[in-house]
């Protein structure tokens, strides 16, 4: 453990601030070394010469792994521990001591920029494959620095907005996925985002980095700025953030002398800000004991089965998939045949190691014959000359794969797209080939959510590869002939619309501004509270086999505590093996606040071979029935409602249970309301009291009748007070207040 009273004020100002662009200062002769710190996540991208945040400069080749868009989908938190250790053995090589990721930021719509980035719009899935990611990098002693705290849902105006949360969305979606994050896993660093939340920039933000992180969750690592998010550094060190990157030169660590020198700055909370970096980095190498070697090829077989375990069967009308192996030719259709789509823009870009080209990949993995033609022009002109070759190959083959999807310039880290639409030549090539042959399966290359309009009704197969990474186009091979099983689900609903999604008429603000007004109903929970339509659901996929899901029961170890144990047998009806998610929802139609129809609270992936079952129990903690209230996470007693789904709109069985919790009593005071008295258990009596004895002369009988009784229950008790004793409502209830504590 370094000394810190050993370190002079500058050092320990310079170590709160990067030395360059991707590494911490080190203070030789006091024994600190410099610690790397670089993207992140789905690869690693260690630059070489010029340095930036934009994925423009090269860096090192690396495993391009599938995005967290794909993974999102897999809903396979061992198989993302395994690509977090993957990635820690090439960071290891490397040496790089902090790989930055994941991304697990809420998708609040579909057009926001980084939604390529993050897992998904619910907070448990998100939370749980980043947790199994970090586990898996970490225990190879490399950090992660989980991304971007808080709020960053859009990329418009990133490092200005102020979003305007109110506290129960966050802490019921924008936070609990850090949270869970930060109790499951520890991350070495968390990194906070540009925005602001609620006016305070996050990198400012004392609630946020302080009393939420630490105080309540137990965080123990260090907090990073997001590379520029610091403005003020020592309000910024006050708040709680430690490490400011990238360098800001000698202007950070002169600002932060400065503010010690005058006050403005505890010295003492300096020196944490050093300790929690140093005991880090320490904590990070003592753990690289075990020895890694970078297995290029095997991490390239293993970012293959991750990109077909995230891939998604949206539609597979009459079995077109699998295709068989032997038939008529097969027409490969799009420029992505040749050119995939399969990472990124931004920060996260990454050089990969080799690249599976679609077209080649098809060609090996079936005795059929493969014929291609480009169909359409990545630029969106429109080509008629290229479609009428692609049309005449669609008619001579006898099945088409047509790969679809958002070219490189469409979506991107640092802006937000502004439609939801595939490009119009891709649409009108979809419609012609269709004409030509009906045995459409279309391939889909894309960051985030698409609009099927004018694809699901001439497309009897879909598959949503999302970016599938550098081996994505052998996994689509595989899949498309029965080798590998497409094990996606949706990570995120699939609208028909733009207008129809949650923040449609908030997004992206404007005036510095962005507000939340959908509250907590993002994605299926908006979806289903506003009964939409939709055109996938969150939670679906199908596979190759069939699955029968029965709920075996749910025990409640006590109906006086708020936790449960699902049940679920699961079993392959099919004759091939396959996997399935089991997606445990939970509701409570009765409630004192508005909640949603249903939440994701556990959901389990499983592997089974054809014609086996198995029985899988998942666990329904407090916080799966608790909703954010006044007095904080509050579970009322009652009736609960537990569905299994195959999907948020495909639920296959429902129960009710019964919680026996001791009741939520509200607190009273001054401003409370008529009804809120009569509510209370201790609080109705004092009411009863005051009005049997009748308060001053002359007042109002107030149970005179009834209707008026109902009229004044959303009256403050002090101005129904006034009403039965005017002039004396305040002290009326000030008097019953005191009451009230007597009697509790
Ligand atoms: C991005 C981060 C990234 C950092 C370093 C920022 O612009 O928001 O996600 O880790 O740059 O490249």
């Amino acid at each position: 453990m370094t000394d810190i009273s050993a370190l002079t004020l500058e050092e320990k100002a310079r170590l709160v601030f990067g030395a360059d662009f991707w590494t911490t200062v080190a203070i030789e002769d006091k024994g600190i070394p410099s610690a790397m710190l670089t993207d992140g996540p789905h690869g690693l991208r260690k630059q070489l010469g010029g340095s930036d945040h934009l994925g423009i400069n090269a860096s090192v080749p690396a495993t391009a792994f599938p995005t967290a868009a794909a993974t999102g989908s897999s809903w396979n938190p061992e198989l993302l521990s395994r690509m977090g250790a993957a990635l820690a053995v090439e960071c290891r090589v490397e040496d790089v001591d902090v790989l930055l990721g994941p991304g697990i930021n809420m998708k609040r719509s579909p057009l926001g920029g980084r939604n390529f980035e993050y897992f998904s719009e619910d907070p448990l899935l998100a939370g749980e494959l980043g947790a199994a990611w970090i586990n898996g990098l970490q225990a190879l002693g490399v950090g992660a620095s989980v991304k971007h705290y808080a709020a960053n849902s859009q990329e418009t105006d990133r490092m200005r907005v102020s979003a305007e949360v109110d506290e129960r969305t966050l802490r019921e979606i924008y936070l609990p996925a850090f949270e869970r994050v930060v109790k499951k896993s520890q991350p070495a660093t968390v990194m906070c985002s540009y925005n602001r939340i609620n006016g305070v920039r996050a990198s400012e933000n004392h609630w946020l980095l302080t009393e939420v992180l630490r105080d309540e969750w137990g965080y123990e690592g260090y907090v990073v700025s997001d590379w520029g998010a610091t403005w003020n550094p020592a309000v910024a060190l006050t708040a709680g953030l430690d490490l400011t990157m990238p360098s800001t030169g000698k202007a950070g660590p002169a600002a932060v002398m400065a503010a010690v020198e005058d006050g403005t700055l505890d010295e003492a909370v300096l020196d944490q800000a050093v300790a929690r970096i140093l005991a880090v980095h320490e904590r990070l190498r003592a753990d690289r004991t075990a020895e890694v070697a970078f297995d290029v090829d095997a991490h390239h077989v293993l970012a293959r089965e991750v990109a077909a375990d995230s891939a998604v069967l949206l539609a597979n009308e009459g079995g077109l998939l699998p295709l068989a192996n032997e038939g008529g030719a097969v027409a490969v259709l799009g420029p992505f045949a040749t050119a995939p789509r399969y990472q990124g823009a931004g920060s996260s870009h990454v050089v990969p190691t080799q690249l599976d080209e679609p077209l080649a990949a098809i060609a090996e993995a079936t005795g059929r014959d493969v014929v291609h033609a480009p169909a359409f022009r990545l630029d969106g002109e429109k080509d008629d000359e290229l479609l009428s070759v692609a049309v005449d190959a669609a008619s001579q083959a006898e099945v088409v794969v047509l790969m679809l999807g958002l070219p490189d310039a469409v979506e991107s880290e640092g802006w937000d797209r502004d439609h939801i639409l595939l490009p119009r030549v891709q649409l009108d090539a979809l419609a012609a080939v269709h004409a030509a042959n009906p045995n459409v399966v279309v391939v889909l290359s894309h960051g985030s959510v698409v609009s099927l309009e004018g694809v699901i009704d001439k497309a009897p197969a879909i598959l949503d590869m999302w970016l599938a990474g550098q081996a994505g186009g052998s996994a689509l091979a595989q899949i498309l002939f029965g080798q590998a099983e497409p094990g996606g689900r949706l990570a995120e609903t699939v609208p028909w619309k733009l207008e129809h999604t949650p923040a449609y008429v908030n997004w992206p603000g404007g005036d510095k501004v962005v507000r939340h007004g959908e509250r907590i109903y993002i994605g299926y929970r908006w979806y289903d509270a506003t009964d939409r339509e939709i055109a996938f659901p969150f939670g679906h996929g199908l596979s190759y086999t069939t699955f029968e899901h029965e709920l075996v029961g749910i025990d409640v170890p006590a109906a006086t505590q708020a936790a449960a144990t699902v049940r679920v047998k699961v079993t392959n009806t099919g004759d091939r093996s396959g996997s399935d998610v089991v997606q445990v929802y939970v509701g409570d139609p009765e409630a004192a606040v508005d909640r949603p129809v249903r939440e994701l609270r556990a959901f389990q992936k499983v592997a089974l071979a054809a014609g086996e079952s198995t029985v899988v129990e998942l666990e329904l903690d407090d916080r799966a029935f608790a909703y954010w209230g006044t007095a904080g996470w509050t579970v009322e007693p009652g009736e609960y409602v537990v569905e299994i789904g195959r999907s948020s709109r495909d639920i296959v069985a429902t129960r009710s249970i019964t919680l026996d919790v001791p009741p939520v009593v509200p607190t009273l005071d001054i401003d409370s309301n008529f009804g809120d008295w009569l509510e209370h258990p201790v609080g109705a009596k004092v009411l009863e009291r005051i009005t049997q004895s009748g308060v001053g002369d002359g007042g109002t009988d107030l149970f005179a009748d009834e209707d008026m009784a109902g009229m004044m229950l959303q009256m403050p008790m002090v101005k129904v007070a006034d009403f039965m004793a005017p002039g004396n409502g305040v002290q009326t209830v000030e008097g019953m207040l005191t009451e009230l504590d007597a009697l509790s």
